[in-house]
């Protein structure tokens, strides 16, 4: 058994704009969700080249500050912003509207979301839906318009999750299982969309303590909060690139080494690893109605 250790807390050089990925977004237009504040506001895609980005979150003071700091550091790239909030689906459709003109984005982050923090039955049912409302249905609407303007041809579309998701934590019932959702909705992306050539990945960003979410975060987990948003940002360019299509419709950690997960293509692809199942472990077999026994 492979162990992929969690040790990797900045950006280096095998997923950097500024090492080895240095060009990889040369001329692509890149939409991010909540590109306005925490990880989605680090762009090392305009930094590897990229021409067009657009930037949305619900505030516009944020998002102006955003593109002012990313055209001040890449005068290559002209960023568009659209505040608009990502569960309702008119305002899903004024992002797509106000998309710069030329052809539809090449990559899609999902980044926006939130994080409730309480027991089931203390929980107010509106803010624990709402985990659910960001979270699920703001990923499922953008990634809804864009594979509509995409209209049967590729793109790329990551979906920011969580290693939570892959948990059952006291307190964490709407983020995790939202988020969880967010990664079986990532491989019914792959499923229904891979052949037109469409990836969609899922990845956790690390434990990030200097953004919106870290500063709110459970004091269960800020010790763990260890990591840069420059390591989430590095990731999401790796992951766009096509040296990582083997990792296509899976869940994929930031504090792990990718230079040394590449290495462990052969066994992820064969055995389909880093997907979300049911553990049925050896001993139990079983099978789902209207499909072949695994
Ligand atoms: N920080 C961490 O340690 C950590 C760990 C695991 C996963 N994550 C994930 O990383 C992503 C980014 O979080 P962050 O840490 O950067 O937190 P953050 O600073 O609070 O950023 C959240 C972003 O989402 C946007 N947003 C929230 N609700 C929205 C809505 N209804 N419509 C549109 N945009 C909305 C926010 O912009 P507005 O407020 O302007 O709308 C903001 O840009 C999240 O998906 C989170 O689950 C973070």
């Amino acid at each position: 058994m492979a162990t992929i250790k969690r040790d990797q807390h900045d950006i280096y050089p095998f997923i950097s704009a500024k090492g080895r990925l240095a060009g990889a977004a040369t001329g692509k237009s890149i939409l991010i969700t909540g590109g306005g504040k925490g990880v989605g506001k680090v762009s090392p895609f305009a930094l590897a080249g990229a021409t067009k980005i657009t930037i949305t979150g619900r505030e516009q003071k944020a998002l102006d500050a955003t593109k002012s700091e990313v055209e001040a550091q890449s005068p290559g790239a002209t960023v568009t912003t659209v505040a608009a909030d990502v569960t309702t689906e008119d305002a899903v459709s004024s992002i797509f509207a106000a998309l710069p003109s030329g052809p539809p984005p090449d990559v899609l982050i999902n980044n926006a979301g939130i994080n409730a923090d309480f027991s089931i039955a203390d929980s107010d049912p509106a803010t624990w839906w709402r985990d659910f409302e960001v979270n699920l249905k703001g990923t499922y609407l953008v990634t809804r318009a864009y594979l509509r303007l995409l209209d049967g041809k590729p793109g790329t579309i990551i979906n920011v999750s969580t290693s939570i998701s892959d948990a059952v934590l006291p307190n964490m019932s709407s983020y995790a299982t939202s988020k969880h959702a967010v990664n079986r909705f990532t491989e019914s992306v792959q499923l229904e969309y891979g052949a037109q050539g469409v990836r969609c990945l899922a990845f956790h960003p690390g434990g990030i303590a200097s953004t919106g979410m870290g500063q709110r975060a459970p004091l269960q987990f800020r010790g763990s909060l260890l990591d840069t948003p420059e390591l989430a940002a590095g990731t999401a360019l790796y992951l766009s690139t096509p040296e990582s299509s083997y990792l296509n419709g899976r869940l994929i950690f930031a504090d792990w080494n990718l230079e040394e997960v590449e290495k462990l293509k052969d066994s992820i692809v064969k055995d389909n690893l880093l997907v979300s199942r049911v553990n049925w472990g050896p001993s139990i077999s079983t099978e789902i109605v209207g499909l072949p026994p695994r």
